[in-house]
C-alpha cells in the first residue's frame, strides 16, 4: 500500500477548520491520509487544545521571529514531519517566499468569502464580514485556492456560496460561512490528496476529474 498523504496544518485562531480536517481525515477507516502536526502563529491559540486534544503534533512560531528565522522554523517543521500537504487554516500571517516555493502547489488557504472579492492584506477575520454587509452583496461564502506569495491570490480550487440576509451581522454571517468552510477544507485537500486536481506550472487549476457534487460539494466517490 503507498504511505500515507502526509498533511501539515498552519492556524492562528481557534481552529474549528483544524478540527474539521482531524474528523475527516484522522479516523482509523482513512489509513492513507495523516494529519501530521499544526503549526500555531502564537502562543494560547485555541487550535494548540484541540491539537493536544486529537494526539496531533504542534509547535509554535517564535514570537518576535524575522523573516528569515521564520522562514527556517517553518521550512524545518514541516520537513521534519515530511509534509506532503500544508493547509492554511486561519493561519493570519504572510507565508514566506521559499516555503510557497517549496510546496508549490501543495499548499492551500481557506477564506471566508468569495475571492477575488473582499481578500488582500487586512482582510481576515470579522473585517471580511462587516465589509460584505457594508457592500451590500446578497452573496458570499467560502474559498479553497492554492497559496502564492500573497495574500488571498493565489489560484482558486474550489468555493461555495452562502447567501447574506436582510439583518446579517458580522457575527451571523461568519458562523453561516464557517459551517460551510468546515465542509469545503476537507474536501479540496482530499481532492488534491487523491489527484483529482492539480495546479500546473502555468498556475492553472487542472481537474483531471470532476470531483465535486454540485448539491453537497463533497467528494462524488465518497
Ligand atoms: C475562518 O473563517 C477562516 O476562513 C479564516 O479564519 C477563520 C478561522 O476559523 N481564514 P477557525 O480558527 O478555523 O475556527
Amino acid at each position: 500500500m503507498p504511505d500515507a498523504v502526509r498533511i501539515a496544518v498552519l492556524a492562528s485562531g481557534g481552529g474549528s477548520n483544524f478540527q474539521a480536517l482531524v474528523d475527516r481525515f484522522q479516523p482509523a477507516d482513512v489509513p492513507d491520509r495523516e494529519i501530521v502536526g499544526v503549526i500555531a502563529s502564537r502562543e494560547g491559540a485555541g487550535v494548540l487544545e484541540r491539537a493536544r486534544r486529537a494526539g496531533v503534533a504542534s509547535a509554535v512560531s517564535p514570537p518576535s521571529a524575522t523573516g528569515d528565522e521564520m522562514e527556517m522554523f517553518l521550512r524545518r517543521t514541516l520537513d521534519e514531519w515530511r509534509s506532503d500537504l500544508v493547509v492554511l487554516a486561519g493561519y493570519m500571517k504572510l507565508v514566506p517566499e521559499t516555503v510557497v516555493r517549496a510546496w508549490w502547489g501543495r499548499i492551500l488557504n481557506i477564506h471566508p468569502a468569495l475571492l477575488p472579492s473582499f481578500g488582500g492584506r487586512g482582510m481576515y477575520g470579522a473585517r471580511v464580514h462587516r465589509a460584505v454587509i457594508e457592500a451590500g452583496v446578497r452573496v458570499t461564502g467560502a474559498t479553497v485556492h492554492f497559496v502564492d506569495e500573497a495574500y488571498d491570490r493565489g489560484p482558486i480550487l474550489c468555493q461555495w456560496p452562502v447567501p447574506v440576509l436582510a439583518g446579517d451581522t458580522p457575527e451571523s454571517v461568519a458562523a453561516r460561512v464557517l459551517t460551510v468552510e468546515h465542509r469545503i477544507l476537507p474536501a479540496a485537500v482530499e481532492a488534491l490528496a487523491s489527484g483529482a486536481v492539480r495546479l500546473d506550472a502555468d498556475r492553472r487549476v487542472r481537474w483531471v476529474r470532476e470531483w465535486f457534487d454540485t448539491e453537497t460539494f463533497t467528494n462524488r466517490e465518497g
